[in-house]
């Protein structure tokens, strides 16, 4: 495995391999990683003949008073997880390879940037949409892994990549839990022993409303009402951004389960104490 930190050595490295006829995969991650990111590397094995994984905690992609700084970072543990998965190249730049000094364009994605979180982290969707963009650039892959955990990351990003006609494969991977149902994050890493027990609450009211809704709920505004209740009454949520229903193709609003919805999104950011998480389950609706 070779670690790779200049943009002009990866470039000509996967010139090299596309020359040899090499289908590359491509894991763009922001490190210490988990179980997820795990399986999305093995998904990476399986489809392709060589592996990257780009590890960047990528600054364009946190406001001003997030946790840029802090977000917790381990190369070394993960180079040594990266090559025991078979890993081939770790491209893995300094902020200043990525942006230098005079950066000037950002991709984004209207509307779909702006809902769920981006309601409440305005930039944050661009941010991802530019460097992700710009790492399809550097590692010119013919698929690229995501995790179904983000959900609307990999909406948009599916969505970027229709619209500007770009030659690669999104391919989504499930969210990886622990076996209380705790989606795993790095971000787990903030909460105390105490707060990662009672993070489960999340995983609890997403399936609490998966069965109000396989139980006949139609009314989804009232599914919302039962669920934001049992949220706020567990003293270590401090507030909830958001809980939703959407469509899981669009992201469009559903107010109502009707016989158009085959599957409906339910997802929610919520904040255990000062971290923030981030869940979502599908709910598939049987025939009416
Ligand atoms: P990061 O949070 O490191 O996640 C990298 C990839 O792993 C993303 O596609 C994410 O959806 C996926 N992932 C994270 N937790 C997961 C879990 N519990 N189960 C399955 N997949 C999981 O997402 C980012 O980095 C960044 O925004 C990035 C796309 C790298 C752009 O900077």
């Amino acid at each position: 495995m070779e670690i790779i930190k200049k943009i002009n050595e990866c470039k000509l490295i996967v010139n090299q391999l596309r020359e040899k006829g090499y289908k590359i995969g491509l894991v763009p991650t922001m490190g210490f990683l988990h179980e997820g990111h795990i399986n999305l590397i093995r998904m990476a094995k399986r489809d392709c003949d060589k592996v990257f994984i780009s590890i960047f905690v990528n600054p364009a992609q946190f406001g001003p008073d997030e946790d840029f700084k802090n977000y917790p970072r381990d190369i070394k543990k993960d180079s040594a997880l990266a090559e025991k998965e078979g890993v081939d190249y770790i491209f893995y730049p300094t902020v200043q390879e990525m942006y230098g000094s005079d950066h000037k364009t950002i991709v984004e994605v209207k509307e779909l940037g702006k809902i769920m979180c981006g309601k409440y982290r305005p930039i944050h969707f661009a941010g991802v949409t530019t460097v992700v963009l710009k790492l399809f650039n550097i590692v010119n892959a013919q698929k690229a892994y995501f995790g179904q955990k983000d959900y609307q990351q990999m909406i948009i990003i599916k969505k970027m990549a229709a619209d500007l006609n770009m030659d690669i494969e999104i391919v989504s991977g499930p969210t990886k839990r622990e076996s209380n149902g705790l989606a795993l994050s790095s971000r787990n890493k903030y909460l105390s022993v105490e707060e990662r027990e009672n993070a489960t609450i999340l995983y609890k009211c997403l399936n609490l409303a998966k069965n109000m809704i396989k139980n006949g709920e139609k009314n989804l505004e009232k599914v919302k009402r039962i669920v934001l209740g049992n949220l706020e009454d567990n003293r270590f949520v401090k507030s909830v951004d958001y809980f939703e229903f959407r469509d899981t193709r669009t992201l469009e609003e559903i107010k109502r389960v009707d016989k158009d919805y085959k599957s409906i999104l339910a997802a929610a950011a919520v904040w255990i104490g000062k971290t923030r998480l981030i869940d979502n389950i599908i709910i598939k609706v049987e025939k009416q």
